[in-house]
């Protein structure tokens, strides 16, 4: 990767949020995203700054977002906080006149994607981006471009699964309660996967179930660590979804798309890299170890793209509505969850 060459054009961006995924972000902003200069970023943790501070050097430092959406100049911030502020934030940042870019998913419930539409409709010269990344990955593309070309036929039957590698520190236990639970935090990708593949049906039925496999802590949360689920559309299309905390062998990742002439399928074998191991106990190739390593091109495309769109005034891929539907879906299977019976949409 070549960093990005100055120009005095440059999309002044801010992150909030330095964690586990803002801290990439960051890194791909400030060196990797061409015509986007980094010159803010936002957490409340000490930890974080101090990161910052040594990672990003002169850029500027703040531990609220209100004072980075007034750092002179800006013109997009990227939400990479937890979840159950999503909605607040965006509606935040849209106010003080900046476009946004927010990490999946859109927010923990339906009025607040409605506000947040409504917020953005009342700006329509300022973008508005859900990261879905998977949309930015080359295979997912590619996979995207066959079925445009019809490759496959029609597409009919989509299982698109999230899974990661098993923490014994339970990682995620303690962002339950900010995550939606494992369909809306993990599926969510995989809801959005089938309605762009499936040509975007309308949803009419999904129904989920699930399991505490490891986690028992989960059950304080009404949250499980492995789920399954099936959403039908209309016209008879149907997708099914697994996702899960716990494999053993590493993140697990892959869809499969069936249509009347064909099959295509993305990541069945969620190799590390292209080396193949042949010893004493078979032959075998390493799993990719968590959702960034998988990602990671897709992660600084689709930051790239998210520039580019507002640079050259190009409509996004992505829209807000895509990300809405997404939830609306997610919650349905959460509710499916809950209730044991199949939820109509
Ligand atoms: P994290 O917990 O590691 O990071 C959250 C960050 O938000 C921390 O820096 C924290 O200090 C900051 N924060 C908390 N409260 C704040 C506030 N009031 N104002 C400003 N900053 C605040 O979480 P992680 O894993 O980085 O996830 C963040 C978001 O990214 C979530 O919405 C998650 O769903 C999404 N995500 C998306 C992935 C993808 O594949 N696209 C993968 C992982 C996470």
């Amino acid at each position: 990767m070549t960093p990005a060459t100055s120009s005095t054009t440059k999309l002044k961006v801010g992150v909030v949020g330095l964690g586990r995924l803002g801290k990439r972000h960051a890194e791909n902003l400030l060196r990797y995203v061409p015509g986007a200069a980094l010159v803010a970023v936002c957490s409340p943790l000490a930890a974080e700054l101090e990161w910052a501070r040594d990672a990003l050097q002169t850029v500027h430092l703040y531990n609220d977002v209100e004072a980075l959406l007034a750092h002179d100049g800006l013109d997009a911030v990227f939400l990479v906080t937890p979840t159950s502020l999503h909605a607040d934030q965006i509606i935040q940042a849209l106010r003080a006149g900046k476009h946004v870019f927010c990490e999946k998913p859109l927010s923990l419930n339906l009025d607040d994607c409605r506000r947040v539409t409504a917020e953005a409709a009342r700006h329509p010269q300022l973008k508005v981006m859900i990261g879905f990344v998977r949309r930015f990955d080359a295979s997912y593309q590619d996979a995207y471009k066959k079925i445009q070309q019809g490759a496959i036929g029609s597409p009919f039957m989509l299982h698109s699964q999230t899974c990661d590698q098993y923490d014994a520190d339970g990682f995620f236990v303690k962002f339950a309660p900010t995550s939606g639970g494992i369909f809306l935090d993990c599926s969510v990708h995989d809801i959005d996967l089938a309605r762009w593949l499936l040509g975007n049906p309308q949803p009419t039925r999904v129904y989920a179930s699930g399991v505490v496999a490891i986690h028992q802590e989960l059950q304080q949360f009404q949250d499980v660590d492995n789920g399954v689920a099936v959403c039908e559309f209309e016209n008879g299309r149907i997708a099914t979804f697994y996702a899960s905390r716990t494999m053993a062998h590493g993140h697990d990742t892959m869809t499969e798309i069936i249509g009347t002439g064909g099959r295509l399928t993305v990541g069945s074998n969620a190799r590390k890299n292209r080396l193949e191991i042949a010893d004493a106990h078979g032959i075998r190739n390493e799993c990719t170890p968590n959702f960034f390593d998988r990602f990671e091109d897709a992660f600084l495309t689709e930051v790239t793209d998210f520039v580019q769109a507002i640079r050259q005034q190009q409509t996004l891929a992505l829209t807000l509505d895509d990300a809405v539907e997404a939830t609306r879906i997610g919650l349905a299977l959460r509710e499916s969850l809950l209730t044991k019976l199949p939820v109509l949409l």
